[in-house]
């Protein structure tokens, strides 16, 4: 195994550690999306959504959901989920590249940024800017700062599944990741982290403006969300 995606393909049952953790994991960021959306017409974007398996629930505040999973294991899971649902369609990223230039009312990356280079980043965020329209809202989030990462992520999620009831689950999901080709795929390719500096940087140099929000969507406080939209003047 060579990339993310193909880990996320082959492997997405193992990064949650039974469906209980999946869907109240889903059931978190969803909730965390919810609050953002602008009216109940809006068209939103959620971009390397996973499983999401609370995707209705976003769908039926908003206009229309377009999920973009880049993929094709998941997004089968995903179609098969949504296929019925009319206010839901499922994208690859090149099909939802190609969707009228200033057409979102809001735009999510959540837990995606880490596994890109810089480059694909920059790529996306020009997308992104293209799609969005004039003062819509673009949502990163759980970027990952430098220090310490692994712990901390492992802390969060023991947090988590003492919260929700499924800590010895969570206990056992640790140990078989750490023996699953995820932590080889983290040595060999890595997560890429960024300060909060550099994330603000980045979003700025690609024509947005930018702040940090209080809270990370999700339950790794230690992680962060950004708020950005398209400046008036561009670039
Ligand atoms: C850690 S999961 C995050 C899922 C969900 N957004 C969440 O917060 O739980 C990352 C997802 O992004 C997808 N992904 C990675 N690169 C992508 C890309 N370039 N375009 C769309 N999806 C991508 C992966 O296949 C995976 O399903």
């Amino acid at each position: 195994m060579s990339n993310w995606i193909d880990f996320y393909d082959l492997r997405h049952s193992l990064i949650y550690v039974n469906a209980r953790h999946r869907d109240v994991h889903y059931r978190t960021i969803a909730a965390g999306i919810r609050d953002y959306i602008p009216s109940p017409t809006a068209t939103v974007i959620d971009w390397g959504c996973g499983e999401a398996t609370s995707a209705a629930t976003i769908a039926d505040a908003a206009g229309h959901l377009t999920m973009v999973e880049a993929a094709p294991n998941v997004r089968g899971a995903l179609n098969a989920r949504y296929g019925a649902n009319k206010k839901i369609s499922v994208l690859t990223p090149d099909e939802a590249a190609a969707l009228p230039e200033h057409s979102a009312d809001l735009i999510i990356l959540h837990s995606v940024a880490q596994y890109l280079t810089r480059q694909e980043l920059d790529g996306m965020l020009a997308t992104f800017h293209r799609l969005l329209k004039p003062g819509a809202l673009l949502i990163v989030g759980d970027i990952v700062p430098p220090g310490l990462a692994a712990p901390k992520a492992a802390l969060s999620l023991l947090k988590f599944a003492a919260r929700n009831g499924f800590l010895f689950a969570a206990i056992r999901g640790l140990i078989r990741i750490a023996l699953s080709d995820y932590l080889k795929l983290n040595k060999k390719v890595g997560l890429t982290h960024y300060s909060e500096a550099d994330m603000l940087a980045i979003l700025r140099s690609h024509g947005f403006v930018a702040a940090r929000a209080e809270e990370n969507i999700g339950h790794n406080q230690w992680r962060m969300t950004f708020l950005a939209r398209p400046a008036s003047t561009g670039r």
